[in-house]
């Protein structure tokens, strides 16, 4: 089968390779998935790149957000899933903790991540445990389905689970234009909450007012005095951030009294310089909020199925188009989600 892969970190033209490799096989309680579009996220970038987390072994296959047909189940997982049109939630725990007997996945010490710590699906097929697959809505197309887990469920974490935003609140949602920023958006302005939201162009503005009751071009003015000034030097109730020590300044001083300012990302680097009194005289709150677990993934996905909430496809390419996907998103030109089609037509158009 062909498949993307990582052989060294570097620009996607050097690092990223359509290589043929072996159709793997399921272990006893996996399956195998034919994929029929994959969706990118940062961490796919952070795969090429090199994370301070990574395990720097190489070649990797990254892609989390996989959608596709069960072509194969292993021997002790339900035959019954064969042919079925799945969608995957990405994450995978040891079932058993503490964490996971609450329903929380991604707090478990064995959390780990399909495209992240096991292979992705930017490949023709992908092996998943069973427990991981979700009947894909026949309302999806491949497309929105593949763009929806890793960004929809991170935000509904942010929003939903974490920050408990209300219709009375308020909220700024960095990164606007970006997968996780705009599903934040999206969830924000569904709740009715007010929504503030940040972009750097033009372009992303008219896309995002679409969602936001006010939307700031960080590039022209501090997010921070123009939130200040649009709330009349109260601030809001919720900041959503992901873009990490860049942001962490403004965003703090963009939240009212009491307020909290909800985490699930590092973008511009992990390490802030803050004022922490800006937090504690403030009475101000710093939570994470990684990835939910995978009820949330459920109820984003009820809301997808009913266009409550619409994942936005910036483009769709080929695996062997892969390397232009990486580099659009690192260069920040995408508008919500890059997602890939494995397979081609005879004309090498994906299907
Ligand atoms: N912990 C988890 O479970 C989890 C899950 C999902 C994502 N994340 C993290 O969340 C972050 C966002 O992920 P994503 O997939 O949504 O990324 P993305 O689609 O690439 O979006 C990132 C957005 O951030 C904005 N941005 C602002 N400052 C930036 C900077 N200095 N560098 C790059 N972008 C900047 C960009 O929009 P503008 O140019 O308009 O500002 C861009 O649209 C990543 O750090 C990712 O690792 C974490
Ligand atoms: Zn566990």
């Amino acid at each position: 089968m062909r498949a993307a892969h990582i052989t060294q970190y570097g620009d996607p033209a050097e690092a990223i390779e359509v290589v043929d490799v072996e159709i793997p096989e399921p272990g006893p309680n996996e399956v195998r998935i034919r994929v029929e579009a994959v969706a990118l996220n940062h961490l796919d970038i952070f795969a090429r790149v090199g994370h301070p987390e990574d395990d720097r072994s190489f070649p990797k296959r990254s892609g989390c957000d996989i959608a596709g047909v069960v072509d194969a189940v292993g021997t002790a997982a339900d035959a019954e899933w064969l042919d079925r049109d799945v969608i995957v939630y990405p994450g995978v725990s040891c079932g058993e903790c503490e964490y996971c007997m609450a329903g929380e996945q991604t707090m478990c010490h064995e959390y780990e991540i399909i495209g992240e710590d096991r292979p992705g699906g930017l490949a023709e097929y992908v092996i998943v445990p069973e427990w991981c697959l979700e009947a894909k809505p026949d309302t999806l197309d491949w497309e929105t389905a593949a763009a929806t887990p890793v960004t929809f469920t991170t935000a509904w974490r942010m929003i939903v689970v974490t920050g408990e935003l209300r219709p009375a609140e308020s909220a700024l949602i960095l990164g606007a234009s970006g997968g996780v920023g705009n599903a934040a958006l999206q969830i924000a302005e569904r709740l009715g909450a007010t929504v503030y939201a940040t972009t750097s162009s033009e372009e992303k503005t008219a896309v995002v007012s679409e969602w936001a009751d006010e939307v700031i071009d960080y590039t022209e003015i501090p997010h921070d005095d123009a939130v200040m000034e649009l709330t009349d030097g109260r601030g809001v109730d919720l900041v959503a951030d992901h873009v990490g020590q860049e942001t962490w300044q403004d965003s703090i001083d963009s939240l009212a009294m009491g307020g909290q300012m909800v985490i699930c990302g590092a973008t511009s680097g992990p390490v802030p310089k803050i004022d922490i009194r800006s937090v504690y005289q403030h009475h101000r709150q710093i939570r994470g909020a990684p990835m939910g677990n995978r009820q949330d993934f459920r109820d984003v996905l009820s809301l997808v199925s009913r266009e409550e909430l619409v994942p936005q496809i910036d483009r769709v390419l080929t695996l062997e188009q892969i390397a232009e996907g990486h580099q659009a998103l690192e260069n920040r030109e995408v508008i919500g989600k890059v997602v890939i089609r494995p397979y081609l037509n005879s004309e090498g158009i994906p299907f």
